[in-house]
């Protein structure tokens, strides 16, 4: 088998600088000669943004030793209805009642196409990188990818027993007496349930950590309270909080006041996540954008 990457989820409500912590953390593992892959799930291109150049779907050099791809979710979810719902209602519509097949094709496929956004990292996990560094999309959809695989599987196995027993027999036998491959829809459920188990198994790994970007404000907090305990209840290992964004000493009364609440926040922080790594990032006078700014973000995330 190939050898599996670390993976690096990073995630926090929207703004908060996932996508540069990706990027900074992409940068700083490919410096030190480790081959890394950027991987971004969220719709709105922004590794594109900070490395000024198109990236897309292909995966792109964009330094030594660091590849960048952005996950074209809506092609994903192209491919999964043309190969899959055609399997599910063609074949269920021909053999079971039509009660059963109005919730069971829906149950399974709302949600397939993204499980295949997932399947997609873990190839790319198991390509022959040493980091893969996932920039994921905002929180919403996160949850929903992360609770997926076990819905998932519960919705497979639950369709599976009630396809054997409503309709395998007889088409087994059907099947046996004509010398019929196995029916198509045994296989595409089979092939769900073992992308499933694999991208459970990715999750949980101990090389698979999570990094909570949060920025001292109360609603990045109670948002990235809601990540965590995602995450946790799946399994992956979530070490390290980013407190991104953090004002640094001015004597101004804007600035003053806003470091103030600034600090409030950066307690309650401590005190939530206190067993976990904290790293503190200042409010940069720029933003990241550029591979110049990124390496001097990188060096700021990884000073400690
Ligand atoms: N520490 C920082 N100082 C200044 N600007 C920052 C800092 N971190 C992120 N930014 C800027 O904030 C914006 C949002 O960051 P981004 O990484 O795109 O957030 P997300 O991916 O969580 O939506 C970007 O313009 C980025 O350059
Ligand atoms: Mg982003």
């Amino acid at each position: 088998m190939a050898r599996r990457a670390r993976l690096i989820l990073c995630s926090g409500k929207g703004g908060t600088g996932k996508s540069t912590v990706a990027a900074a953390i992409g940068t700083h593992f490919s410096s030190e000669g480790k081959r890394v892959l950027l991987v971004s799930s969220d719709p709105t291109r922004s590794l594109s943004g900070i490395f000024d150049r198109r990236i897309g779907g292909n995966v792109t050099k964009i330094g030594p030793n660091l590849y960048a791809v952005e996950l074209d979710v809506e092609k994903i979810a192209k491919m999964v209805e043309s190969e899959y719902r055609k399997i599910f209602i063609d074949t269920l519509a021909s053999w079971l009642d039509e009660e059963i097949i109005e919730d069971l094709p829906v149950e399974i496929l709302s949600g397939v196409d993204e499980l295949f956004a997932l399947d997609k990292i873990r190839h790319f996990v198991e390509r022959g990188y040493d980091v893969v560094v996932w920039d994921t999309s905002p929180t919403a959809y996160t949850l929903r990818l992360l609770s997926l695989s076990q819905k998932i599987s519960g919705a497979v196995s639950r369709s599976l027993g009630l396809y054997v027993r409503l309709a395998h027999p007889l088409e087994t036998i059907k099947a046996w007496l004509k010398r019929k491959p196995e029916p198509e829809i045994i296989r595409a459920f089979k092939k769900l349930g073992q992308v499933t188990s694999k991208i459970e198994k990715m999750l949980s790994d101990v090389r698979t950590e999570f990094i909570l970007i949060l920025n001292p404000e109360k609603l990045s907090i109670s948002e990235g309270k809601q990540l965590q305990e995602a995450a946790e209840k799946y399994n992956i290992t979530v070490k390290r909080v980013v407190v991104n964004k953090m004002l640094l000493p001015c004597k101004c009364r804007f600035c003053t006041l806003k470091r103030n609440e600034q600090q409030r926040n950066l307690e309650v922080i401590r005190k939530e996540y206190g067993d976990l790594k904290l790293l503190t990032v200042p409010y940069l006078p720029h933003e990241v954008i550029s591979k110049k700014r990124v390496e001097e973000y990188a060096g700021k995330l990884f000073e400690d």
